[in-house]
């Protein structure tokens, strides 16, 4: 289903380097370092508050960074530029996401358009695919995560599970190098989360590069190849996830497992 084809493990994809992030004098991200790999599955774990989402929208620029350094697929995106910190200029920042979509907590389809619609929107309209192999793409992919006999609906026809599922195919269809997911089941009714954990699973398994915020603590474990704890703006730990969730070492890290498990 994804687009795995060329997936060299052991290359990094995305490197970050002392990562800021301020909103006015408020600075959310204080230094992130972070490296992907691609074909690893990236958790990103913590506190309500602490700079996940933050983090993740800077990665793909939906929120321009502050300071640091963003380099996606030997790229440099953002940094110093002349003792300046510099973005790369918008047209750019606008092909890396097509690359690198973001599966958000609500979905964000286009209500007035059938699921198929919004599935090839993207492949055709932005990355100027041919129209018949879009559609054939889409159908494939409608097929994999269980919507196919839906291609004609509206997305108010359908459950949050099934929508949260087409904006997956949705990001799916771009042939990303990398999809990150921003709490994809935490506004679904506990009986629809599992269908839509078991599509991640799905693109993790074929090989999808993919960084997940998640409080689902069990699937990251069971997933997860690498999981960062982010708390105060900083990954404050780091490591597979059976040394992160039984052993941790920060005094943080123990308070927040303690947190979820109680
Ligand atoms: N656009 C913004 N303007 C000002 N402050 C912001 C903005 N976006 C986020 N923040 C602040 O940045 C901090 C980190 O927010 P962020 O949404 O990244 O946290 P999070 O770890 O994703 O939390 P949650 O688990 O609740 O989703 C919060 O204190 C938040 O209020
Ligand atoms: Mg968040």
């Amino acid at each position: 289903m994804a687009h795995v084809d060329n997936v060299m493990p052991g290359k990094t994809l995305l490197q970050v380097r002392d990562l800021k992030k301020r909103f006015g004098h408020f600075e959310v991200l204080k230094t992130i370092d972070l490296a992907i790999e691609e074909g690893k599955v990236t958790f990103l774990i913590g506190p309500s508050g602490g700079g996940k989402s933050t983090l993740l929208r800077c990665l793909n620029f939906l929120e321009k960074p502050s300071g640091g350094e963003i380099t996606f697929d030997g790229e440099r995106l953002c940094g110093e530029e002349a003792g300046r910190f510099a973005c790369a200029p918008e047209s750019v920042l606008r092909r890396v996401r097509t690359r690198m979509p973001m599966v958000f907590q609500h979905f964000n389809l286009f209500n007035h358009r059938t699921v198929l619609e919004n599935v090839v929107e993207g492949p055709i309209f932005v990355q100027r695919r041919n129209r018949d192999e879009a559609i054939t793409h889409a159908q494939d992919i409608l097929r994999r995560v269980g919507l196919y006999d839906w291609s004609d609906r509206f997305p108010g026809q359908l459950s949050g599970g099934q929508k949260q599922r087409v904006a997956i195919a949705r990001a799916v269809a771009m042939k990303p190098d990398l999809i990150l997911f921003d709490e994809p089941t935490s506004a679904l009714d506990p009986e629809l989360v599992s269908g839509v954990l078991d599509t991640i699973k799905a693109l993790a398994e074929e090989g999808s590069t993919m960084v997940v915020v998640t409080h689902e603590m069990a699937f990251a474990r069971r997933l997860a190849d690498t999981v960062h704890f982010v708390c105060d703006g900083v990954i404050a730990e780091s490591g597979p996830p059976a040394q992160l969730f039984d052993n941790p070492r920060s005094e943080r890290l123990k308070n927040f497992i303690g947190s979820i498990l109680r």
